[in-house]
């Protein structure tokens, strides 16, 4: 949550902070700012997404070559202008930007409105800035020196970066379980929230790790120090020719773009394999993961249940983090993250390596937090997900799992192994088929986007993608939707059913079909309105269905990637009809490295 973009260089700053503010718009978009040097400070805010900060700059000072850049997700305060970042010191000598929460901000705020300190913002972000300030002032610090005692002060997470108008030919940054890179240029220097920003800029990048202070000048100078202020070394990496794809093509969103890159991505992954191996001392393997990773977590324990016979669990990581779940070294903790950097993941992989657990991850983004902290790690290699509603990167984490499995089974079923791949090798063809046909979604969205509310419903593996049916159509349109599995629903929910509730069944063919056509049967016998998302070749009563989706027959190893795809191509199509916008619904962000 929150972007952080700054630059220091002899280049002008405020275009590279505006192209890598608009990059960094996945991790938040209610507002946005700029704090630029030149002689003196140009303090640019503005409520709303990046657009609205590039418009109200039009006909403002935005020249010099120093500058910090942030696209905020309120945490502390609502989006506006006031709670925008930057934020500045009561003297104004100090400009902040930061992403993070800083958990002990309020009686660190008593204490500075004590000693006289007034505050402009709701935000905890300016509690530090004017911490920063208090120790510079009341011991009469140098600025790194000041910055480093507030930093041993603060609680919670952190990334940083921080401008001082007596010292302007510097910037100083730090991070904790917040993400920051520094990207390393021909004299110059950038910072960034990720590397995507600076791949157009620079070959050279530092994930910096945490509790490191970076000071950096504008003869593109850089020294690393810990709290201590003692210099450490940090490993840097090379991103030189990281092809980091950051435009729509010919479609009118990312997440359509991202929908239709499936085909591909999941071609690619199939051809290259996975390098990751579950090991032999392993009782259970416990997946970890949040949002739409973990409905691919309870997917994958279904089909590794089945076609591996190993014990899997599947935990909210936000829960599993705080729960002292019983663990032992015979866990494998596998977290499941998209962005590798969704802060509750960190935190149960974090509590599993102290228990003594084998971690394992399945991440979408290289160098990423996640990536970095486990004993073994398998990228998704779908490419960069821009969209908030993640799309590609599920279809991916579901191969991932389809590859673990045939890995699996070729040391205690080589048969089954060869099978399960053949029928593998079939999905990019099969995912090009099923985003081909179905013209009908357009028009059963539209019939979707007049009604409040919405269930999904399925048996077996089409539960969980019942789940991330419901969950795709709420984060882009707004709708209500439950996803249920289909044999609960006479357990209470079925009271909600009534002639203005859609009920998406999903079925296929395998052992659970009858039971949910029967379950879809006592959805219709309320009046329920009622949309099938079946694979060819089913029969179904003629009366049955409102309206029909229809799937390329498939194996039930795929089932659930295929099924998936025309409900994200629902909520899409549902969303536009409702003139929403897709890529950034309200409220959200991709990258949740708060918890
Ligand atoms: C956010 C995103 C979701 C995503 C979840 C987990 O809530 O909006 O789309 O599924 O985070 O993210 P991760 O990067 O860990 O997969």
């Amino acid at each position: 949550m929150c972007g952080i973009m700054a630059y220091i260089g002899k280049k002008q700053a405020y275009p590279i902070l505006l192209n890598g503010l608009k990059k960094l718009e996945y991790r938040g978009y209610d507002s946005s700012g700029v704090a630029i040097m030149n002689g003196s400070l140009s303090l640019l805010k503005k409520e709303g997404k990046v657009q609205a900060l590039e418009t109200f700059a039009e006909t403002r000072k935005t020249e010099g070559n120093i500058g910090i850049g942030h696209t905020r997700w309120a945490t502390h305060g609502i989006p506006s202008d006031i709670n925008a970042h930057p934020h500045q010191s009561q003297s104004e000598r100090l400009t902040i930007v930061h992403n993070g929460i800083i958990e002990n901000h309020e009686p660190l705020k008593e204490m500075l409105i004590k000693h006289g300190y007034k505050f402009q913002s709701s935000t905890d972000t300016e509690v530090l800035v004017q911490l920063i300030e208090w120790y510079q002032k009341r011991y009469n610090l140098t600025t790194i020196v000041a910055f480093s005692r507030a930093l041993q002060d603060v609680e919670g997470s952190f990334a940083v970066v921080l401008f001082d108008v007596y010292d302007p030919t510097k910037l100083f940054a730090a991070r904790r379980q917040s993400p920051m890179v520094l990207g390393i240029g021909e004299k110059e220097c950038m910072i960034s929230s990720d590397a995507m920003p600076l791949a157009p800029y620079v070959d050279q990048v530092v994930y910096v790790e945490d509790d490191v202070i970076i000071e950096t000048d504008d003869t593109g100078e850089y020294k690393f120090f810990d709290l201590n202020l003692t210099q450490i070394d940090q490993p840097i990496s090379d991103i030189k020719n990281a092809s980091i794809a950051y435009d729509m093509g010919e479609f009118e969103s990312f997440m359509l773009k991202e929908v239709h890159e499936q085909t591909e991505a999941a071609h690619r992954l199939i051809t290259s394999g996975i390098d990751i191996n579950i090991g032999k001392n392993i009782d259970r393997i416990i997946i970890t993961a949040c949002g739409t990773s973990w409905h691919s977590g309870l997917i994958a324990e279904y089909m590794i249940e089945k076609f591996a016979r190993i014990n899997v669990e599947v935990e909210y990581a936000s829960e599993f983090r705080y729960r002292d779940p019983v663990l032992s070294s015979r866990d494998l903790v596998l977290g499941i993250s998209q962005s590798g950097e969704t802060a509750d993941t960190i935190a149960a992989l974090q509590m599993a390596k102290n228990a003594g657990c084998k971690t394992m991850a399945i991440v979408n983004t290289a160098n990423s937090t996640i990536a970095r902290m486990v004993d073994q790690v398998s990228l998704l290699n779908a490419g960069p997900e821009i969209g908030v509603a993640s799309t590609k990167a599920f279809t991916n984490q579901l191969v991932t799992f389809c590859l673990l499995i045939i890995n699996l089974l070729e040391d205690s079923n080589i048969d089954l192994a060869y099978d399960l791949k053949s029928e593998l090798q079939k999905l990019p063809s099969l995912i090009s088929r099923t985003l081909k046909a179905n013209e009908n979604i357009v028009d059963i969205a539209a019939y979707i986007s007049q009604y409040k509310s919405a269930i999904f419903l399925g048996r077996g593996t089409m539960y969980p993608v019942a789940l991330e049916g419901a969950l795709k159509l709420k984060e882009i349109s707004y709708i209500h939707a439950e996803g249920y599995p289909a044999g609960e629903m006479k357990h209470g929910p079925i009271a909600l059913v009534d002639n203005k509730m859609p009920i998406i069944g999903i079925c296929n063919e395998d052992k659970h079909l009858s039971k949910t056509i029967s379950n879809i049967q006592e959805m219709k016998a309320r009046n329920g309105i009622i949309i099938l998302l079946k694979s060819e070749g089913i029969h179904i009563p003629k009366e049955l269905a409102d309206f029909v989706i229809e799937t390329p027959r498939c194996h039930e190893f795929i089932a659930p990637i295929i099924q998936n795809i025309p409900l994200q191509l629902l909520a899409y199509h549902t969303a536009t009809t409702l003139e929403l916008d897709v890529d950034k619904p309200r409220n959200l962000a991709k990258s949740v490295t708060v918890e």
